[in-house]
């Protein structure tokens, strides 16, 4: 597992820089060609979702954050205020995020992302598992004790436009969260405002000045700025480029990507954009209608995807070099709904594998390889 990384972090355009971001794929048709047979042959153990995460994956170090079991339903209700049914956003959702590395959240939209980042982070209150943080289950927490342990964990969001108070001006804004927390004098809030618009490319005179003045990539960086302002541990970054130009994406990448080596911060990244991902994180999720069907270091998942989704979704990606050809995995059936997903595993109705076993029996999560978990029968012992 790659949790180090190079003293330098990457400068990366993403629309040119191939190397970094386009290795050599496989073909769509080599991916399918991983039958069963062939996956069987590798060692396969069974994965409790709650071991040690150290243990499971081999690492040294302990989790900055644990999630397990992660879930979060919403009711549905009647005109008449009855509850009529949930939306069954995320569901038995267990990972864990290192000290100073990326975790890559990606799935289709509606699959469950931001409400895994939000129950995370308790701005929604989860329906169950939990969230160990430093030792202490955020679920369990409440008040005061909830809010001092959030401040390690703060939100980037995706729309710069709207995350930002049109009235107020921007250094206020990145104050605000020292405000709240009480933390230091007016004048010691207003210096570290100032200093991290500074850091992350402003002059310190910009604090007076209000978010209509700044363009989308610009008030991305004020984002950013606020979420570092109670010195945090842990972002969690909500699809933080995809409202943005592509050009411009690759400063804020590269800006987080500078912010995380200097203040070895870990990240949540959440995206539906393969590519970013890719670059960005160490470590891989891919989430299918509030599960979360695969994960594995980014290497390992881009190169050998093994559950039957992340192979379609991974054979949707453009390929920039125009030589390499590259088969679609096109899936049948619709997106089922997460009011009434269906039995068994989720991915049956949609899935070219799908075997009897498939409708009714929910799989067993299993590691395939050091670190690298599927949730599929295709690979169960
Ligand atoms: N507050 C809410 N009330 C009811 N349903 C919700 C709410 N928030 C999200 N959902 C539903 O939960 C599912 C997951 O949504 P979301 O986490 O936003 O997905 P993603 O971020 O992957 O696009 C979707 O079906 C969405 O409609
Ligand atoms: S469990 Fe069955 S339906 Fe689900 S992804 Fe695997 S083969 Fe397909
Ligand atoms: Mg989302």
């Amino acid at each position: 597992m790659t949790l180090s990384r190079s003293a330098e972090p990457k400068k990366t355009n993403l629309l040119t820089d191939t190397d970094t971001l386009s290795p050599e794929p496989e073909s769509a048709t080599d991916i399918r060609r991983i039958s069963a047979e062939e996956t069987k042959s590798r060692e396969i153990r069974d994965t409790a979702a709650d071991a040690r995460p150290v243990e499971r994956i081999g690492e040294h170090s302990q989790p900055l954050l644990s999630v397990r079991s992660l879930q979060k339903h919403f009711p549905v209700r009647s005109a008449l205020g009855r509850r009529t049914g949930n939306v069954q956003a995320v569901n038995d959702v267990s990972f864990d995020i290192y000290p100073g590395e990326t975790f890559g959240l990606v799935g289709e939209s509606g699959c469950g992302k931001s409400t895994t980042g939000r129950a995370v982070m308790n701005l929604i209150e989860p329906t169950g598992g939990e969230v160990w943080y430093e030792g202490r289950d955020l679920t369990k927490l409440k008040g005061a004790q909830l809010k001092e342990m959030r401040s390690n964990i703060q939100m980037v969001f995706q729309d710069p436009y709207t995350s930002l108070d049109p009235r107020r001006r921007i250094g206020y804004a990145i104050e605000e969260p020292l405000h709240i927390h009480r933390r230091g004098t007016k004048s010691e809030r207003t210096e570290r405002a100032m200093s991290l618009l500074e850091r992350v490319g402003f002059r310190p005179d910009q604090y007076y000045r209000y978010p209509h003045e700044f363009s989308g990539g610009q008030r991305q960086r004020i984002g950013i700025a606020k979420a570092l302002a109670l010195e945090p541990k842990l972002l969690i970054c909500d699809e933080p480029v995809s409202a943005l130009d592509v050009s411009i994406q690759s400063q804020v990448i590269n800006l987080l990507e500078e912010i995380q080596q200097e203040r070895g911060l870990s990240y949540l990244f959440v995206a539906h954009d393969l590519s970013v991902v890719r670059h960005i994180a160490d470590r891989v999720g891919v989430m299918y209608l509030g599960g979360l069907v695969e994960q594995a270091p980014t290497d390992e998942l881009f190169g050998n995807p093994l559950h039957p989704y992340t192979q379609s979704l991974l054979s949707a990606v453009p390929i920039p070099n125009p030589r390499v050809k590259k088969d679609r995995v096109v899936l049948g059936g619709e997106v089922p709904s997460p009011l009434n997903p269906p039995s068994g595993c989720t991915f049956h109705t949609r899935c070219p594998f799908a075997m009897d076993v498939c409708r009714s029996v929910v799989p067993e999560r299993v590691q395939a390889a050091p670190g690298h978990e599927v949730q599929c029968h295709l690979y169960a012992n």
